[in-house]
């Protein structure tokens, strides 16, 4: 993962650098650093730990100069340290090299490097792109890089300044993103747009295999032969004022709150007088889909989750034999796909590592790729046939929230256009639950206008360090994903389980007061859930049930109930996920955690 950012112009590099950081902090949080020359020396300055530690020593120590690299790491190669912090810099303290991604083959560089005399100083594998580059080096740093990118393997975004040419940086992209901004008398880049947005909205989209030189004046583009290309520029529309915090402790909290209009925006986008308008990157016909056998759903993290609702949903509206698989498992087992399979990629960031790869391996078998994605123009959503953006707005907090429900949404939207096309559900019932999806942004508000509640269950719960989530049918992903945001930002444990499957192992587990958040809302197997909730009841668990309102059997099983509005059963998982996030959200708050920046998490993950 991690974050770049480098700038080329006028102002002061500290700021323009650290508040490009500050942007970038999601990719990554565990040391940082920058990098300039000033007076024709280098100048490095790293620092271990948040963003906060490499501030403060800026303020002591400034850099200077007209161009400067900036990193927000994430570690994988060697644990986070002064050390290991990047930029990483060559044996002559000449060359400075920010990096996100992974290069593989760094151990056989390193060894080959070491024979040639090189000295190293950490554990990273980005060091070895920094002596390459010395190794290579001939006056010219655009031809040292190209020469010296050309031997590695792996997924990477670089920049690097060297102190013999204090004008230009030099930026190249191989598998992790890259943008470039064109400025008034600046010129910047970084690995995702609000970095730099406070300076320029014209950007371009660096793509694999493609060099730029930076200077304040231009930027010139190359392919990785060094042969000049032309790149289009795009205009950047969205507001900066959106990435900020507003009146909330934290972006998570005020991303939960953002939900109910980003489903209202998209159920207004998705349906213009009763037909399906699926966005201007669906370029599926019909007859595209028609005739489909199979549909494959590949994703990570919550974005599984959404795609495990998808299952359910695909299957019960559109009749279509459906599975969904961790991208990191799909791309690796040589799934058995035919030529009428529908390949789905659902991602937030349209970056992850893994989801880009499976996506990858479903065009290499001429299927059908379509990507639900909330990032405009990220990788994911280029290399796919067509893409459903999930138009949440920038999600700045690691876990995702407002993105989840919307990927649901666009799922929902998506099973019932397929089951239009199909002739599996009458006309009349996909208008009844068109009809219904009307009524959810409501509903939501009516959930998030009763957070006081869920905020008490958090504090009666807050020392509990075992969570077990329950749920059945289409709100056993629920379960996971509750279980996700509990443990991802509080660090307390919790496992999703279907409900059924407790007695087969898991409920061994339970024991006088253990928690238990049991989805009994109203639905097919409603009855069944209140008998799961019976058996792990009798073993001393303490239930936290999540119910439909005017149930008046719940209360009677359960320690604490949140009630949720009346809905229909396939659409519940969208009301579901909003008490189960503020569940985590408070549990993360009253235990002191640093709910945006969870330890050891990045937003996008660029790395496998
Ligand atoms: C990271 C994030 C998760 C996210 C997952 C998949 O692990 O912390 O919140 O669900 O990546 O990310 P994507 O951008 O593909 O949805």
């Amino acid at each position: 993962m991690c974050g770049i950012m480098a700038y080329v112009g006028d102002k002061d590099l500290n700021s323009v650098l650290m508040a490009g950081l500050w942007r970038l902090e999601y990719r990554g949080y565990d040391s940082s650093g920058v990098a300039s020359i000033m007076d024709g020396e280098l100048e490095v300055r790293k620092a271990l730990g948040r963003l906060m530690v490499l501030q403060d020593i800026l303020s002591d120590r400034p850099i200077g100069g007209g161009a400067g690299i900036g990193h927000t790491r994430w570690a994988t190669h060697g644990e986070p340290s002064d050390q290991n912090a990047h930029p990483q810099v060559d044996c002559s303290g000449k060359i400075a090299v920010v990096h996100n991604g992974i290069i593989e083959n760094h151990y056989s560089l390193k060894e080959e490097l070491i024979k040639n005399k090189h000295i190293f100083q950490s554990n990273t594998d980005t060091e070895v792109i920094a002596h390459l580059i010395e190794e290579n080096y001939n006056g010219d740093l655009k031809e040292s890089v190209l020469k010296s990118v050309s031997k590695l393997r792996g997924s990477f975004a670089i920049a690097v300044i060297v102190s013999s040419e204090p004008d230009r940086i030099v930026i190249y992209r191989e598998g992790s993103p890259l943008i470039v901004g064109l400025g008034n008398n600046e010129s910047l880049a970084a690995s995702d747009i609000p970095a730099i947005i406070d300076h320029t909205r014209r950007v371009i989209i660096m793509s694999d295999g493609e060099l730029a030189v930076l200077r304040k004046d231009s930027v010139e583009f190359y392919d990785k032969e060094g042969k000049r290309i032309e790149k289009k520029e795009k205009e950047i529309k969205w507001s900066p004022t959106s990435l900020d915090k507003g009146e909330y402790a934290h972006y998570m909290l005020k991303e939960i709150y953002e939900q109910p209009e980003v489903i209202e925006r998209n159920i207004a986008l998705r349906i213009e007088d009763g037909e399906f308008n699926l966005g201007e990157s669906f370029h599926f016909s019909p007859h595209d889909l028609a005739h489909l056998t199979d549909i494959v759903i590949q994703a990570c993290g919550t974005s599984w989750h959404a795609g495990y609702i998808g299952k359910y949903l695909f299957e019960e509206f559109a009749r279509i034999h459906t599975e969904v698989d961790i991208s990191s498992e799909f791309r690796y087992r040589n799934p058995v796909m035919g030529g009428e399979t529908l390949v789905i990629a659902v991602s937030q960031s349209g970056e992850t590592a893994d989801t880009l790869a499976g996506l990858r391996e479903a065009k290499a078998k001429f299927l059908k790729v379509l990507s639900i994605v909330n990032v405009r123009g990220s990788t994911i959503a280029r290399e796919s046939e067509s893409t459903v953006y999930i138009n949440a707005g920038p999600e700045i907090g690691v876990a995702s929230t407002k993105a989840y429900t919307s990927q649901i949404l666009q799922l929902y939207l998506m099973a019932l256009y397929l089951s239009k096309l199909r002739w599996a559900l009458e006309a009349s019932s996909i208008d009844e639950k068109l009809k219904g999806l009307i009524e959810i942004p409501k509903k939501m508000r009516t959930i998030l206008n009763k957070a006081d509640s869920i905020k008490q269950i958090a504090e009666k719960f807050k020392d509990s360090r075992d969570f077990m989530f329950i749920g059945r049918g289409i709100n056993y992903p629920s379960a996971l994903e509750g279980a996700l945001k509990l443990k991802e930002i509080s660090y307390i444990h919790a496992t999703g389980y279907p409900a059924g499957e407790m007695k087969h192992g898991p409920i061994a587990l339970i024991d006088k007061n253990s928690p238990v958040v049991a989805i009994a809302t109203q639905s097919s197997v409603y009855e069944k859930m209140l008998s799961n909730i019976e058996e792990v009841r009798s073993r001393g668990a303490r239930i936290i049930s999540i119910a439909t309102e005017g149930d008046k059997r719940i209360k009677d099983i359960s320690d604490e109930v949140f009630y949720i509005p009346p809905c229909g059963e396939n659409v519940s998982p969208i009301l579901v996920a909003l008490p189960l996030q503020l569940l985590a959200y408070y549990s993360a708050v009253l235990n002191k955690r640093d709910v945006d920046r969870p330890r050891n998490l990045a937003k996008s993950v660029t790395v496998e």
